[in-house]
């Protein structure tokens, strides 16, 4: 690993540390909510406060980056970024949990090169969980080594999903498909945060996770983690990008069964 990255991971590491104190101390005591797209649609002052802190901290880490984040948007336009190390950041995933102390949220940080991720890291603050990513280098969680699980058949597998109120027309599809896997699977759960649900599918907790319409920062981080741990990670019926409307994470024994059913329906 370049010694630029070795660096650019130990920073990234320690903002996610930082962030997810904030997270954590901050759960009960929200000062506000609101609305964003939609009344299903929320933002916290909190999520608000830690994008801002966070992009104060790269941009004066590393001035010539380029970031992207979910609350404040971009630094530059998009096709100015391409050929820039990009942050991108999801400064809390799982707000809705995060606004109700459900402890089921993170802090998703990563950097893209060209389009695709090379370092990504994310923290679970109420676990105690970090797990990161280089490409070509594998995924750790708390600083071990983590793979897919080795579920082949779907009967055994234990699946999640995740939708978006907001995402109107993909509707009909996401009720379609949670129904085709009812009597096929073990389980289906939606936990509320799509970055710890990529995340489990690389530690081996959860089998495959999809879900339509995620944007960027909730799919650059932890579709490095899952990859770099040996997941399948995909579109659905188009290739997979950060910037693309559906992903599949999935080991990779139960890819063609579970493709089959999310591409039928
Ligand atoms: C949401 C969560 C949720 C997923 C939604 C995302 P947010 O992100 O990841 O699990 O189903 O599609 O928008 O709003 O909590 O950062
Ligand atoms: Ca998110
Ligand atoms: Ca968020």
């Amino acid at each position: 690993m370049e010694k630029y990255d070795v660096l650019t991971l130990e920073f990234a590491k320690g903002l996610a540390q930082d962030v997810g104190r904030i997270i954590k101390s901050n759960v009960n005591s929200l000062s506000w909510t609101k609305t964003k797209s939609g009344f299903y649609d929320i933002v916290t002052n909190v999520d608000v406060e830690i994008e801002r802190m966070v992009k104060k901290s790269v941009l004066e880490a590393f001035p010539n980056d380029s970031f992207l984040g979910e609350e404040t948007g971009t630094t530059n336009s998009l096709e100015q970024t391409k050929n820039k190390r990009l942050w991108v950041i999801d400064p809390i995933d799982g707000t809705t949990n995060f606004s109700k102390g459900i402890p089921h949220s993170c802090v998703s940080i990563a950097i893209v090169e060209n389009g695709e991720t090379k370092i990504a890291v994310v923290y679970d603050p109420f676990m105690a969980e970090l797990f990161e990513a280089v490409r070509g280098n594998g995924a750790k969680m708390n600083g071990r080594e983590i793979h897919v699980g080795n579920v082949s058949n779907l009967e055994q597998s234990v699946i999640n999903t995740g939708y978006q109120y907001s995402a109107e027309k993909m509707r009909e599809k996401v009720l379609r498909d949670y129904q085709s896997f009812f009597g096929k699977v073990r389980a289906v759960r939606v936990f509320g945060s799509a970055v710890l649900d990529q995340c489990y599918v690389a530690v081996g907790r959860i089998d495959a996770f999809w879900e339509y319409s995620l944007k960027p920062w909730d799919v650059a981080a932890g579709s490095l983690i899952a990859k770099e741990a040996g997941a399948i990670v995909t579109g659905i019926g188009e290739e997979f990008s950060i910037y693309s409307n559906s992903l599949l994470v999935t080991n990779p024994m139960l890819l063609p069964k579970i493709m089959e059913i999310l591409t039928k329906g």
